[in-house]
Formats: C-alpha cells, structure tokens, sequence
C-alpha cells in the first residue's frame, strides 16, 4: 500500500489527498508524496506484465503505473487509453542534430494530440473522486483541448480561458467540438492564469492547470514509459521544451522517484529548452537562480509563449536534483527544426521542436557529447498548428489546370 500525500515543497507541511488544496499556508507548491519502500517493493516487473493486458487501464500508458501515481479506486478512472506513444529513431533528424544516439519521443500521438492527455487522465480522475463538477483551466491551447476531452468524458463542465487571437485553429477547434466553454481573455496566457487562479481561490471551479499536482503526477508517466521501452536503462539525456514548467518539475520527479526505489541506476540529465522570446527560466539559469524576472513573452511557438511559468521553483529543484541544463533557442531555430522533424513523416507542433532545436545547439556547443545517449521529447502533433506548416508550404502547393497532360507535367 503506498501511503500518499500532498506535502509543500517548500516548508514541508502536509495534507489530506481528499480535499481540494492548490498551496501551503505558506503559499509554497504542493506535490503528491509517494511512499519510496512501497514503490521498491513495488519493482518494476509488474509494470512490464501489463504491457500484454487488454484492461483499459493497464493499457493505459498512465495508469499503467497507478500504484505510483495515484491510490484510488478503479471505478473513479478516467481513461481515454492515454499514453500508448511511439519511441522513434530518424536517421533523418540525427543528421539534422549530428547526434547518432537519438530517439525522439512521440507524446503529439495522445489522444487530444499532446502530452496533456497524461496529465489530465489523473487531474480529471481526482475530479470525480472529490465530486466536482466545473473544471476549469487557463491554457495557450493544448491544455484546454485536453481537458475538454476528458471533461466530456466524465460528463463534466468545462471552461477554458485563452489568450485573445493566439491559439491556433486546431487546438481552439478542439475545445469547441469536445464541449468546452471558450473565453477570449484580452490580454496573454499569464493574465489568464491570474483570472483561473482567482475562480479557483474562490472554489467556483476545480483548477486543472499544472498547478494542480496530480497533473504532474500523470505527467511523470511519459518518463516511465520511456524507461520501460529502455528496458529500464537510462539514456544520458532527455530533452524537453518549458513553457509553465510542469514537464520539466515532472520528469525531475518521476527520475528521482525512479532512481530512488531502485527501478534505474543512473539518473538522466534533464535539459530543458525555451523560446528566447519567451526565456524567463533560461534568464535565471544563467543568473545561477539567484533572481527571476518574469517577461512579456512573444514566440511563433505559441503553446509556450508564457512569461511567468508556475512551476518555477519545482523546476529548479529538477535542474539541481539532474545536473540538467537549460538552454533557449531562436525562432529560426525553432523552424528550422520543426521543418526537420516535419520533413522526417513525424511532424510536430513549433513548440516541441524546441526539444530538437535544443539538442542541435547543446551538441555543437559540447555541452552534449557523441558518445551520450539523447531522448527528444516532442510535446504535440503537427496537426495542431496548421496555419505555421501552411505558411511554410505555400510554394509547394501547386495549382494546375485540371486536364491530364498539365498533370502529367508535372511528374
Ligand atoms: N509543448 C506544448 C505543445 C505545450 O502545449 C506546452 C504547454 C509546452 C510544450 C510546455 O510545457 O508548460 O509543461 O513547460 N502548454 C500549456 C497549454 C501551457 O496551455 O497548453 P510546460
């Protein structure tokens, strides 16, 4: 039995996991405690075993794990089979990285399209153990179309606040046809954020943001799964885009809990990438974390054009605890590798290009070497964002007249 709990990462009070809790009294970030000896006893063979069940929830790339993410009763899970994503290896984007021992993490294959869905399956779950009934969440797109689908799941209220004009039509698409009530905020992400926190202080609506723990609880999954596709070997490095920081304090969690109960040996190293036009945790890596400064975030990448991210003081507990690095990379990097990754048949959304982008620059820096073995996380679907591909491909869309011999022509 893993005797879990909510505990505040900074002062170490803890609390109750049956009552709706988003902070300390202190004000610090909360995470669920797990229990280390249940998980150590818990092993990893098990785990394995499930990979040939048909039970909805072992198949489940999340809930797969569930004694190490959360304790609750089967009949209050709600699963879309998340978390069922592909390992792949591309010659074609190595190259693109001169980095052999690459592979590239597919969490754009969720159900809604991104990484989201491992989170939401837990946060929503935990919804309808606490009996609530409006779910809400700020998002610059893949959030809300996630918790959409799962709010549609369980028969629950939906209502998404977006940044005005800046989220792409296949996201915002998203919510509307699952069932979400949309709100154009005036103003970005983080002042979105600010409106969602308040209605949840208030406790009109549940918050379903990565503030809330158990979606990183979900989120840990994707660094298991890779793990149990290693067969439980670590790679050197995992690279992911940061926007609100909830992967990065994710993965950092699930690495630690991992190494501690003795499933791995080692611990990768956490390399977390931003947009330099939206690089406020970059900006404090380089100031050894001694200051933060929020910024007026603008990026082609729009799920991560975010200025103030939440999770700060959890991810910089990941780069210490992983020895990790954080990184930024340009809008033409961004592109460039996005188009890479596109051109490849994987295809991604601009924001998780930043993860290969990222690998790009940290291999011709040295800082990442030949010999290290590197996972690239890419974090959505290149469906999500057609308006960017459909920009970049304009030239090559070809307009002909319609008769035989022009289309023979072209061959
Ligand atoms: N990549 C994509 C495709 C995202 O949608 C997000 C975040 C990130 C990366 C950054 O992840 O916040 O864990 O550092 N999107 C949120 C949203 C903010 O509302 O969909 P993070």
């Amino acid at each position: 039995m893993n005797k879990q709990k909510l505990k505040c990462i900074e002062c170490g009070s803890s609390f109750p996991m049956d009552k709706v809790r988003y902070f300390c009294d202190c004000l610090g970030l909360l995470e669920v405690e797990q229990d280390i000896k249940a998980l150590k006893d818990l092993g990893t063979k098990l785990f394995d075993e499930r990979l040939s069940s048909f039970h909805a929830y072992d198949q489940s790339g999340v809930w797969r794990f569930r004694e190490a993410i959360l304790d609750i009763p089967l009949h209050d899970i709600q699963t879309h089979k998340e978390g069922r994503t592909s390992l792949y290896e591309s010659t074609r984007v190595a190259n693109f990285c001169s980095h052999e021992n690459l592979r590239i993490k597919h969490e754009g294959q969720n159900p809604s399209g991104s990484f989201k869905d491992r989170g939401m399956t837990v946060a929503v779950s935990q919804a309808v153990r606490l009996n609530m009934k409006r779910l809400a969440c700020a998002s610059t797109g893949n959030t809300s179309s996630s918790l959409a689908a799962y709010a549609a799941l369980s028969g629950l209220e939906s209502f998404v606040f977006l940044p005005d004009g800046k989220i792409s039509s296949g996201k915002l698409s998203q919510a509307l046809g699952y069932g979400a009530t949309c709100i154009a905020v005036d103003g970005d992400f983080d002042e979105a954020m600010g409106f969602v926190k308040k209605l949840a202080e208030e406790e009109l609506i549940y918050m379903v943001n990565s503030l809330n723990p158990f979606r990183l609880e979900g989120q840990k999954s994707i660094i298991w799964d890779i793990l149990q596709e290693l067969e439980w070997n670590s790679p050197d490095w995992i690279i992911v885009p940061g926007g609100n920081l909830g992967n990065t304090s994710a993965f950092g969690k699930a690495i630690k809990e991992a190494y501690e109960a003795g499933w791995i040996e080692k611990k990768p190293r956490i390399a977390c990438i931003q947009a330099s036009g939206a690089n406020p945790f970059y900006s404090a890596y380089k100031a050894s974390f001694k200051s933060f400064k929020a910024v007026k975030a603008e990026t082609v990448a729009t799920a991560i054009r975010i200025g103030n991210p939440v999770n700060y003081l959890k991810a910089i507990k990941v780069i210490e605890y992983t020895n990790g690095v954080v990184s930024e990379v340009s809008e033409e990097e961004i592109l460039e590798a996005k188009i890479e990754v596109d051109s490849s048949g994987i295809g991604c959304e601009p924001a998780s290009a930043c993860s290969v982008a990222g690998l790009k620059k940290l291999k011709k820096e040295g800082v990442i070497k030949n010999e290290e073995s590197v996972v690239c996380i890419l974090t959505g679907n290149i469906l999500k964002d057609p308006e960017v591909v459909m920009e970049h491909h304009s030239g090559s869309f070809k307009k002909i007249n319609s008769d035989y011999e022009s289309i023979k022509n072209l061959l």
